[in-house]
């Protein structure tokens, strides 16, 4: 059972489960690296770290990365990295969290998907975009040609921002080490950051984002294209916004080589 109190339990429930997914879809067999049958434990924390005269010790974050690209190495990685996140404070909103929200989707997807941070529904549920805003982008990915499941899709903060405040820059930037590693894991063709905050999270030395001036121009991000559109939010608020959004969409679909399906009548 899961307290706040037993962040291993939590890590090895993780493990569990990512087991039996791996077994669901046949694989009997998975590689380790050497590193890890070395080091079983991937924070390099004790308890007498814990503590120290300068004040509290934030342990080492040993943020694994794929042994080579197959889907397994990937999905191995993507669970590393899903587990220091569950037990990750270094910011305050791991206070008020009820679940972590790492993302979730395709180990090896054409796109990956950036938000803001999770809010209320992500934080119950621990997934990314399940709320309005994510029924929005499901239908825009699906509108796109794909299922959810074949993108990845993630948030710039992995915790929610109380009241669903913006994140704070410090917030963002502690947490910028998973999303890093989960676009080294993942590689994906393309990135679409959603807002001016998911934005401004990747790219920090950006400063201030004018979104409606950068939305629609490739950008790149570790050799990535990105492109930059408006978050899914701001499209319930002001819906003929998603022509603009759809004309992004275009131009991904024209980087990937793919056009969209036709629309179905009716
Ligand atoms: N808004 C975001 O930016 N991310 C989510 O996961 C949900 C809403």
């Amino acid at each position: 059972m899961e307290t706040p109190a037993d962040p291993v339990g939590r890590i090895i429930d993780d493990l569990i489960g990512y087991l039996e997914n791996l077994k669901e879809d046949g694989v009997t067999e998975i590689e380790l690296s050497r590193e890890l049958t070395e080091r079983p434990m991937l924070m390099t924390s004790s308890p007498s770290d814990a503590q120290s005269p300068a004040g509290p010790v934030v342990p080492e974050t040993r943020i694994p990365v794929a042994a080579n690209d197959s889907a397994v190495n990937v999905k191995a990685a993507l669970a590393g990295i899903a587990s220091q996140i569950a037990v990750c404070t270094k910011c305050v909103l791991h206070k008020t969290r009820t679940k972590t929200v790492p993302g979730q989707g395709h180990s090896q997807p054409e796109i990956l998907f950036v938000g803001e941070g999770p809010g209320a529904d992500e934080d119950l549920q621990g997934l990314a975009f399940v709320g309005r805003a994510g029924q929005l982008l499901t239908r825009l990915i699906i509108r796109m040609g794909y299922r959810r499941e074949d993108v990845f899709i993630a948030n710039v903060v992995k915790c929610r921002p109380p009241d669903n405040r913006k994140p704070l820059p410090d917030e963002m930037e502690a947490c910028l080490p998973f999303l890093k590693a989960q676009v080294a894991a993942l590689k994906p063709k393309v990135i679409v950051t959603l807002g001016a905050t998911a934005l401004e999270g990747l790219i920090p030395a950006q400063g201030k984002i004018f979104i409606t001036r950068l939305r629609g121009k490739w950008l790149t991000y570790e050799n990535i294209p990105l492109m930059p559109t408006f978050h899914p939010s701001y499209l319930l608020r002001n819906p003929p916004a998603m022509w603009d959004v759809w004309n992004d969409m275009l131009e991904v679909l024209k980087l990937l080589g793919r056009t969209p399906p036709p629309k179905k009548s009716g």
